[in-house]
């Protein structure tokens, strides 16, 4: 197969592409077709390697207003919320769920998901179900999953167990939730706990590290010394950090160091924690988002995720990205040329990082030929345009694909 006329990440010449047996086999200009073969005109699109979620919650999603609203739009309203939605969760309610959110994903251009899940529930239960949804589903979207105690791993009866199980079922990565723990006793053992567990396991690991606007929460330096000490480095990732967003400068210069040391990778989700944080603010309100181009300008790896698709703690959610980097750009104040273009690193490349699959992941012959086309000549009009994904490629074979809307004006 040969995809012809391609603007390969923000290239300003054409490429293109053949693929072979699932491979990209040779990318160049104005290659010519052998015979026999089939050619695509891409018709001077823009080719980026496939989006990647590096962080949502695939249990929860598609969730909101049943059985109620969450009317404040609190964390805590959230949780109440969850509560009341509880009973009705099934394996078969969660398979449903996530049947439909990977295939909103894969028509957004997304072909990588990691999911955390709750494994605070003696049976176990969501996590199996997302284990046959990981097999189910992996020929269309590799998932991964973290373990992921919601209610804490000190904090919960059996939590260590809990964790451990999850990981002989197949967890992918380990998680932990520092902020959550009753006391920071139990934090800084829980980090300790999780760390450990993953290099005995030989896991990844993503801890939701101090997701709370208390810039005492200093659950990611105990993830970034464990991670420097246990030698896993960029097999560890802290998810959140919205503390770092109220850490004093002096202690930030310090945990700098440690955190560049440790060379742990970053998640940040500017939807999810514009809307959860600065709650309990008056005036100024915090923005709620992680020191993205602070880490980012020490070379440190950050990637956006959604967190949640339209639950109890985020009504909206459509399955793109696009919005996800669109306001992370805003609140950060990443809006420079160069920021704005290069932008779509935060849900790929980064990504690939975090999700620790860049091996395997990029538009580069001998690499599985995955790639997504969007309508736009380079990122920075596709983000601003809102423009479609329309083609999306793993592995060679056609994931999805989609018309562009026509818009006509009457004058
Ligand atoms: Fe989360």
């Amino acid at each position: 197969m040969l995809y012809k006329n391609a603007y390969i990440e923000n290239s300003i010449t054409l490429s293109d592409i053949r693929v072979k047996d699932g491979k990209f086999a040779e990318i160049g200009s104005q290659l010519e077709a052998d015979p026999g073969e089939e050619v695509v005109d891409l018709g001077g699109r823009l080719v980026l390697p496939p989006f990647i979620e590096s962080h949502v919650h695939l249990d929860a999603t598609l969730t909101a207003g049943d059985p109620v609203w969450n009317m404040s739009g609190t964390l805590f309203e959230g949780i109440a919320c969850w509560e009341k939605r509880k009973p009705k969760l099934s394996k078969s309610d969660i398979r449903e769920r996530v049947n439909k959110v990977v295939r909103m994903y894969a028509a957004n251009g997304i072909q990588h998901i990691r999911t955390h899940v709750d494994v605070t529930d003696p049976k176990l239960m969501a996590m199996e179900a997302m284990l046959e949804l990981r097999e189910d589903l992996k020929d269309w979207m590799d998932i991964q999953i973290v373990a992921f105690p919601q209610d804490g791993i000190l904090s919960f009866p059996n939590g260590k167990e809990l964790m451990k199980k999850a990981v002989e079922m197949g967890a992918d990565c380990v998680g932990a939730i520092p902020h959550y723990e009753f006391t920071r006793e139990y934090s800084v053992e829980s980090l300790n706990f999780a760390l450990e567990l993953a290099a005995e396991n030989d896991r990844l690991v993503d801890v939701h590290c101090d997701e709370i606007d208390d810039e005492a929460s200093r659950g990611l330096e105990t993830v970034a010394c464990r991670a420097l000490e246990l030698g896993l480095f960029d097999k560890v990732t802290a998810s959140h950090t919205t503390a770092m967003h109220s850490y004093n400068n002096a202690y930030m210069l310090r945990l700098m160091r440690l955190l560049k040391l440790s060379r742990i990778n970053f998640v940040a989700n500017p939807l999810v924690n514009t809307h959860l944080q600065g709650r309990v603010d008056t005036y100024p309100k915090r923005r709620g988002v992680t020191r993205v181009k602070e880490l980012t300008a020490e070379g440190l790896n950050v990637s956006f995720g959604h967190d949640d698709i339209f639950d109890p703690w985020y009504p909206m959610g459509s399955g793109s990205l696009r919005d996800v980097v669109f306001l992370g750009l805003h609140v950060t104040q990443m809006m420079g040329y160069e920021d704005i273009m290069n932008s779509y690193k935060f849900i790929s490349t980064n990504a690939a990082r975090t999700l620790h699959i860049q091996d395997s992941y990029g538009i580069e012959a001998g690499k599985p030929a995955s790639f997504i086309a969007l309508d736009a000549k380079n990122y920075y009009d596709a983000l601003n345009r809102d423009s479609a994904v329309v083609l999306s490629v793993k592995d060679g074979r056609k994931l999805a694909e989609a018309i562009p809307a026509e818009k006509k004006v009457l004058f």
